[in-house]
């Protein structure tokens, strides 16, 4: 397994330019199934979730072809209706092939994904939509089973919570669907109003993409779109504390600013100097880090994707913060390795109480998670001496280029190939 190791203390500086969105990709690849029709899909990182997800699409019966950041999706063969367990563990957004599949075969199995059981990190939601689109399911062999066979009927569904998957998956088979679905209490995300934009582009028929209601009114058949993903903005809130973390002055490009609205306005409340544009953010560490506390929340609220980044960045800052997680249980496997640094974090429930401290030094860390990762390399990239991050496979899921962008901002990272 590879290893990043990082000589810390350098500042950052200079011009990073972000990737397309990773939580909007997956959706979008899983929305050429809904057409026949080749699918060119343009500004698409290069991530492990990326390949995973051409690989289900490849094996469900299209021709995925990539070429940097250009993903087309052709016709290849019939579908087939089952997602094994190989392909779908790897990835808890696998699930999002239910809703085109079922849309489209009117069945669907579906290997329960990425390790997660129905208790620990639930799919009710999901399941629950289906079933008032007509959907009958059960699960038995690790696999949820999934049929409708007079085919799915608009109505109208309440979430109990506005789970991004869930609003996804419903827009990915309501879409062709008989009649009309609103979703009430959908998710707000940015990546929604993507996947929107572009099942809209392909003839579907969706308003209020962007709030809590969503009216889809099916339509019989969509075409072959060619569209481009917005910018990932957990990959650029990840710089922006980047340059806050290491004392440094960069900017961010290929990015939409008002997406990031509750990081600049956490990070001004810190001391960061921050200047806007139509598509770019300048970041800069004026004295020192104040503290801030946060609490994460659906969007337009702190996301849950930035909660370990802003913790690594508490870890240094004058004073004492709390950091409360309202979005997922147990998200907190970053603290433990955070103390290795020497970071003064405690614990308790769903929040934890950080207080700075003046320095952090360099350890052997393990990542747990994507963003936990994320917060491991921050804290790497800040503390005096040599950091060796392993089990970087998870940081690969979700960070395009991230040593090469890291490098040319001044760091002193490097992968250690296994
Ligand atoms: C998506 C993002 C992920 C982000 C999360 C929250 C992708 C690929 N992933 O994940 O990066 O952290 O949104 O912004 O876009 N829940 C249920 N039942 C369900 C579904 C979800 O109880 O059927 C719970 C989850 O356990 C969690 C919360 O709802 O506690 C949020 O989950 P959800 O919004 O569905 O997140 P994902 O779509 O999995």
């Amino acid at each position: 397994m590879d290893k990043i190791l990082i000589h810390g203390g350098n500042q950052l500086k200079g011009e990073v330019k972000i990737s397309g969105s990773k939580n909007s990709t997956l959706p979008i690849l899983f929305a050429s199934l809904l057409t026949d029709e080749p699918v060119t899909i343009k500004n698409v990182p290069s991530l492990a979730d990326v390949d995973t997800t051409i690989g289900l699409l490849n094996f469900i019966g299209k021709k995925v072809v990539k070429k940097g950041s250009v993903v087309k999706v052709l016709p290849k063969e019939k579908y087939k209706h089952i997602a094994p367990y190989d392909l779908v563990r790897k990835m808890r957004a696998s699930i999002l092939i239910m809703g085109p599949l079922l849309a489209r075969l009117k069945k669907v199995d579906v290997s329960l994904p990425g390790g997660c059981t129905i208790g620990a990190r639930p799919i009710d939601i999901h399941l629950d939509a289906f079933k008032h689109l007509g959907a009958n399911i059960c699960i038995s062999e690790g696999y949820v089973k999934t049929f409708a066979r007079t085919g799915l009927k608009g109505t109208t569904i309440h979430f109990k919570f506005p789970s991004v998957g869930a609003t996804e998956n419903v827009l990915l088979s309501a879409v062709l669907a008989e009649g009309k679905t609103t979703i009430i209490n959908a998710a707000t995300e940015p990546e929604i109003e993507d996947l929107a934009s572009i099942l809209n582009k392909m003839g579907a028929n969706i308003t209020g993409a962007g709030t809590d209601k969503i009216a889809i009114d099916g339509v019989k058949k969509l075409k072959g779109v060619s569209h481009s993903v917005i910018p990932d903005r957990i990959e650029a809130a990840t710089y922006m504390i980047a340059a806050a973390i290491t004392k440094g002055h960069i900017t961010i490009k290929n990015i939409i600013p008002e997406h990031l609205y509750s990081i600049s306005k956490n990070l001004k409340s810190c001391g960061i100097d921050i200047k806007e544009t139509k598509d770019a953010i300048s970041i800069k560490y004026v004295n020192h880090i104040k503290p801030k506390s946060i609490e994460t929340g659906v969007y337009p609220n702190f996301p849950t994707d930035v909660q370990a980044q802003w913790i690594a960045l508490m870890c240094l800052a004058k004073g004492n913060s709390k950091i409360t997680e309202t979005i997922f249980e147990n998200r907190f496997m970053h603290v433990p390795e955070l103390q290795r640094f020497g970071a003064n974090i405690t614990m308790n429930g769903n929040e934890v109480l950080v207080k700075g401290v003046k320095k952090l030094s360099g350890a052997p860390v393990m990542v747990s998670d994507l963003r936990a990762g994320a917060a491991l390399v921050l804290a790497g990239l800040a503390a005096y001496g040599k950091t060796t991050v392993s089990r970087v496979y998870h940081l690969d899921r979700g960070y395009d280029m991230l040593e090469k962008k890291l490098k040319k901002l001044g760091a002193n990272i490097r992968r250690i190939k296994s």
